[in-house]
């Protein structure tokens, strides 16, 4: 079988790099009132994106991804048969999307962060560093490229950050379970899975249905793009934490009972490879932390059950109705605002949470199927009504099965502790492709 030649040059190093640990990180969003400068805004952002196959910086210690919203392409002028040629969900952006995604009531778009889901947010610039000082010092660079062009406006801005443990704010250890993807050379995080078709992440290529499905046009424009998808999400810890201690008789229990939830213990060691007691030294070693399937070792889910977060999100090779590997995502999670002190079980008041990030090439059959079937449904699986127990759109009447012998636990009145904040849907152009942007006549 031909390997696959990605254009790697081409390719925006944030959709295939692996990121240090531990990292700061922003998003600012951009109105364009002005084509024209708007496009001299991508002309000189896209010197300073570093491709997939030189991820080095330009600016040496910083990474910056540039993307757009279908309003920021309207906004810079792209051509209407050009514009029409994008995926439909992305012309209609994420705020249109809520019924699918599980966004109602404090979810709901009208309650969104201003400008998030409003026609002002068109250009998406996210940028890494390995500490928030290289982040302000490149910031403050950037600030220079835009500050002085009339009719482009900073409109938003939230920092974020990975720390040091890779923790996220209900304390489990993120950024574990990556897919592999065929001509990107990555090392894969499960040895038990196959790489992917890159034509499931990046347009252009084959991918897994077997066919190379038409992309954005013209080809210089929609060749080495992909999709991406944020999230602000806000969790509720000591929702969280307040539910664990009122469902388990002690603190054993407890973190049992919040591993059960995940998939995972908080050190992120699987449960898949150790049921009965967390192994740190596990969770921590990249060569064994993913290193699982389900099928042949768990089929009912007495060590990982079926309704987990991880095994929603990735069943592998489980038994589930339709063909997991059509439903993968490349994911990057970044965590923002302050860690709640250990022990709180009150709310403090103070935003935190999760800047979810997807990347791929179908938001319909991947984000969006995995947000509303894998997520906030369990019939994929054959499971009682209920939703992803961490993450899932609860109100309180849904269940989580924990199987085991000789009865099932089964926990009644889950409470939602994920609130979307909001988001956009973006396209995530080549290097050429930024480049044509910013040359555009029109
Ligand atoms: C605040 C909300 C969320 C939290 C706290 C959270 C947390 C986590 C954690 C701790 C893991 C395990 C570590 C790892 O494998 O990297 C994980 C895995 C994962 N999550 Fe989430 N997540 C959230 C939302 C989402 C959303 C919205 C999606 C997709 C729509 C998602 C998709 C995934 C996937 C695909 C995996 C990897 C599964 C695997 O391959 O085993 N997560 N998440």
């Amino acid at each position: 079988m031909a390997s696959t030649i990605l254009e790697l040059d081409d390719i925006q190093s944030g959709v295939l790099r692996p990121r240090p640990t531990p990292y700061a990180a922003t998003y600012v969003l951009f109105r364009i009132d002005d084509a024209k400068a708007g496009r001299e805004l991508i002309g000189r952002l896209s010197s300073v994106v570093a491709s997939a196959a030189h991820p080095t910086s330009p600016a040496s210690d910083t990474w910056v991804s540039v993307a757009l919203t279908f309003q920021g392409l309207k906004a810079l002028g792209v051509p209407q048969a050009s514009l029409d040629s994008f995926s439909p969900r992305f012309q209609q952006g994420m705020a249109a999307r809520a019924k699918f995604l599980g966004d109602s009531g404090e979810s709901s778009p009208e309650k969104w962060e201003k400008p998030l889901g409003s026609l002002d947010v068109h250009v998406v610039v996210t940028a890494i560093a390995r500490d928030t000082e290289h982040l302000e010092a490149a910031m403050e660079r950037a600030r220079k490229t835009y500050r002085e062009l009339q009719g482009v406006t900073a409109i938003w801005r939230q920092d974020c950050h990975v720390r040091p443990d890779e923790k996220e704010a209900f304390g489990f250890k993120d950024g574990i379970g990556h897919p592999a993807i065929e001509g990107t050379g990555l090392p894969c995080s499960n040895p038990n899975e196959r790489p992917l078709k890159a034509g499931e992440f990046v347009l252009g290529y084959s991918d897994e249905m077997g066919d190379t499905p038409s992309i954005p046009q013209p080809e210089i424009l929609g060749r080495n793009g992909s999709y991406v998808v944020f999230r602000k999400l806000h969790q509720r810890v000591a929702a969280f934490r307040q539910y664990l201690k009122e469902n388990a008789s002690s603190a054993e229990a407890e973190e049992l009972l919040a591993a059960k939830m995940m998939g995972r213990w908080r050190s992120g060691t699987p449960l898949a490879l150790c049921p009965m007691h967390d192994d740190p030294a596990l969770g921590a070693d990249p060569a064994r932390n993913n290193a699982f399937l389900f099928k042949q070792d768990d089929p009912i889910g007495y060590k990982t059950p079926a309704g987990s977060h991880i095994r929603r999100m990735n069943p592998r090779d489980a038994d589930v109705a339709g063909v997991v590997s059509i439903h993968r995502m490349i994911r990057r999670g970044t965590s923002y605002g302050p860690s709640l002190p250990e022990g709180v079980l009150e709310d403090d008041g103070v935003e935190r949470g999760l800047m979810f990030a997807f990347v791929g090439a179908h938001l319909g059959r991947q984000f969006e199927f995995i947000q509303s079937e894998w997520m906030n449904d369990s019939a994929f699986f054959g499971g009682a009504a209920g939703k992803d127990p961490v993450a899932g759109a609860s109100d309180g009447t849904g269940s989580f099965d924990i199987p085991r012998r000789p009865l099932r636990k089964r926990l009644q009145g889950l409470p939602q502790f994920v609130v979307t904040r909001g988001g956009e849907y973006c396209f995530l152009p080549g290097l050429r492709a930024l480049r044509w942007l910013a040359e555009l006549k029109t």
